[in-house]
């Protein structure tokens, strides 16, 4: 193996560790594109909750100003690969805030953060998981901030990605939930509508893949 070779061989390993690498682009551009449509300003602080390898993060990072943008997994794999990223991209300058986290009662920030994204994250969160979630989110956002979060509607049986679980929920499950943290929800729609492209075969399954605007009742 030549050199070029090795180094798509270890982006292929690191994009593999969040999702399908041939959707890997796609869902980085989706990121950026879908939070400046609803009104990301450099100005804001963003948290990005599951953060991963920086697939959306790196985008992220290079538009908002310095200082502004928090990750946060639970994964330290996923988080090396991330430092690496923000040092492969030069990135270090704009002082990125990288979080390995289990237990989020335990985090908290001072200012609020105006935006939480949580791009393919509680579609793999058990109900436990959602709850610990939810009450944290709940109180870091600044009094105007938001989440946005993509969710599969329905209620089959839970099913697996890696070492996590891959979860259906009906909406009025995400609004009594979020009722609980003093939140409220809204379903803004399919995430097929927002540009997001996905390996989903069936229309019904299309149409289950939504994006919640949550947000202080
Ligand atoms: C499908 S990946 C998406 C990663 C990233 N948002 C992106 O779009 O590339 C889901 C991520 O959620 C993280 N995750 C799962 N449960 C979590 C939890 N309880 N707290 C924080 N992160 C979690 C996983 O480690 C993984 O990196």
């Amino acid at each position: 193996m030549n050199e070029t070779e090795m180094m798509q061989s270890a982006a292929a390993r690191r994009h593999a560790l969040v999702g399908p690498a041939d959707l890997w682009e796609s869902k980085r551009i989706f990121q950026k594109d879908f939070l400046l449509k609803a009104g990301l300003k450099p100005h804001h602080k963003l948290l990005d909750f599951g953060c991963g390898t920086l697939r959306g993060g790196i985008p992220l990072i290079n538009y908002l100003d310095a200082g502004n943008y928090i990750g946060l997994d639970v994964r330290t794999e996923t988080l090396k690969e991330a430092c690496l990223e923000i040092e492969e991209s030069g990135l270090d300058i704009k002082r990125p805030t990288i979080i390995h986290c289990h237990n989020l009662s335990i985090i908290s920030f001072s200012d609020g953060v105006s935006f939480i994204w949580a791009f393919s994250v509680l579609i793999h969160l058990s109900d436990e998981k959602l709850d610990q979630f939810l009450e944290f989110a709940s109180r870091s956002l600044s009094p105007a901030g938001i989440i946005y979060a993509n969710v599969f509607f329905g209620n089959r049986p839970d099913g697996k990605w890696r070492n996590f679980s891959l979860v259906r929920r009906t909406h009025d499950f995400y609004k009594s939930r979020c009722y609980d943290y003093g939140l409220a929800i809204e379903d803004i729609g399919p995430l097929r509508n927002f540009g997001h492209i996905s390996h989903e075969k069936t229309q019904e399954e299309v149409d289950s893949h939504r994006m919640l605007r949550i947000f202080a009742r």
